[in-house]
């Protein structure tokens, strides 16, 4: 897990982020992850790994600004969710939580790092392009609340010898953008 300047922090996602996070998830999706599913995925699913990203400032209670998920199936490291809440986006924290999960990716020796993203989300994919996912499937209909399709993005980390360096520089210019934000 990459580790924050002050006041930010990523960290393991717990239980007690529930409540924080439905009210992200009802404003992030179509159709919002059901409470009762991420219970499931934090305290059943082996396979399941979450991040939180907060902010704490000295007096006051930590904030959750975003979360991130990902599976890892044998070689492969799956994102199963990233959000930002509503109100802090656009500020480099979609950006700091792939960051984290690529890096993870890494720590965890894997190959290939996939998602799916909505046709229509071309905020997410771009946020993936900056990453050097390219586009290599569609999943027909695959979103049922709108009957869209889902596009299948990767990246291969064994492919490409300079990505550490890449995901380094980013990292660089995300947390001096960090230690510039007034949240
Ligand atoms: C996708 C999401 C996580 C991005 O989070 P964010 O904190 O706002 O994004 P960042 O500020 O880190 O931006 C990172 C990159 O995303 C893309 N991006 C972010 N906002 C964008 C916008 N309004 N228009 C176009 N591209 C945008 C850009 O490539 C941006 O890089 P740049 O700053 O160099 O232009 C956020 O919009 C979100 O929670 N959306 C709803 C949930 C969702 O769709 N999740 C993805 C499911 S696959």
């Amino acid at each position: 897990m990459l580790q924050l300047p002050e006041p930010f922090r990523l960290r393991p996602l717990s239980l007690s982020d529930l409540p924080e996070l439905s009210v992200i998830e009802q404003n992030s999706f179509p159709t919002p992850t059901k409470e009762k599913v991420f219970r499931y995925e934090l305290t059943e699913n082996k396979l399941a790994h979450y991040q939180a990203l907060t902010l704490k400032h000295e007096t006051q209670a930590e904030r959750l600004l975003g979360y991130a998920g990902f599976w890892i199936l044998a070689d492969e490291l799956h994102i199963s969710t990233i959000a930002v809440d509503p109100n802090q986006r656009g500020l480099g924290f979609g950006e700091l939580l792939l960051l984290n999960i690529l890096f993870m990716a890494y720590e965890h020796s894997l190959a290939l790092v996939t998602l799916e993203v909505r046709e229509s989300n071309q905020i997410a994919q771009a946020l993936y392009r900056k990453y050097v996912f390219d586009f290599v499937g569609r999943r027909l209909r695959y979103y049922r609340d709108t009957g869209e399709d889902a596009l299948l993005m990767t990246v291969n980390l064994k492919a490409n010898p300079q990505y550490p360096h890449f995901l380094h520089g980013k990292r660089k210019q995300l947390f001096t953008r960090l230690a510039g934000a007034q949240l």
